[in-house]
């Protein structure tokens, strides 16, 4: 494992426009470690990256992804609401995704997003896609939906799993320890240096989400955290070359 892994938030969502190619492929440009990106499902089973449930705000049309036809959301242009420079940017497929990272040790966090809309056999095909990528040991899944967590672990013991969550638990890495969950996600504003301390102890990463200033990505590397989710990777590339 490295040191610290820098995990690029749907890409280099702060200068292209997030989860595309373009933002997957500057992220490893500017040093990320790690992709984080959000699984979808078309309405005829495609997992597809975009981060809402539906296209209004990233992928140039309207209506929800659940609804929409593989064929249909690929002519949509989820570029240029970023800025003009990516007109006719595509929204991604995952097995795109795939492409890029494959052979390289880049890290890949899946989260699922199966809360607002339930996605009926999503984590089968997610699981599926990944083994039949042979990305077993890159991919780390994550979700705010820990059933589903649980639900991917039953089915594939093999991949890591990550919880999601905004609010302090108690005990984070015993709760995360029951549910075989290999990784913690906290929102920044819920980690601590005990829990991060704890978590580790019991062989349980911390990655918390979304730092993107330098003196909050370095209280968390002072917490000890083993990666930090941020929409900057050159910035945290640049702060732990510093050091
Ligand atoms: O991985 C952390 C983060 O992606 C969770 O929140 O809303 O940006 O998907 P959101
Ligand atoms: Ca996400």
């Amino acid at each position: 494992m490295r040191n610290m892994e820098i995990v690029a938030h749907r890409g280099a969502s702060a200068v292209c426009p997030e989860n595309t190619m373009s933002a997957f492929e500057r992220s490893l440009e500017l040093g990320a470690t790690g992709i984080e990106t959000d699984v979808q499902m078309t309405s005829d089973g495609r997992l597809v990256l975009i981060h809402d449930e539906t296209l209004s705000r990233t992928g140039g049309a309207e209506g929800w992804v659940k609804d929409t036809t593989y064929d249909q959301l690929r002519t949509r242009d989820a570029g240029s609401w970023f800025h003009a420079d990516f007109t006719g940017e595509r929204i991604p497929s995952l097995e795109e995704l795939f492409k890029l990272v494959q052979g390289k040790g880049t890290l890949l966090n899946l989260e699922l997003k199966n809360g607002i809309v339930s996605y009926k056999g999503m984590e089968e095909k997610v699981i599926q896609a990944i083994r039949d990528w042979n990305l077993e040991k890159q991919v780390v899944l994550s979700s705010f939906n820990h059933a589903s967590l649980v639900r991917c672990k039953r089915l594939a013991p093999e991949i890591r799993t990550a919880l999601l969550y905004m609010e302090k638990l108690y005990r984070p890495y015993d709760y995360a320890a029951k549910l075989e969950a290999s990784g913690l996600h906290p929102y920044k504003l819920a980690v601590t240096q005990e829990d991060v301390a704890a978590a580790l102890a019991h062989g349980i990463v911390t990655y918390p989400f979304t730092v993107n200033d330098p003196a909050e990505m370095q209280a968390m590397i002072d917490m000890g955290v083993q990666g930090i989710i941020t929409d900057v990777p050159d910035v945290l590339a640049s702060l732990l070359t510093v050091h």
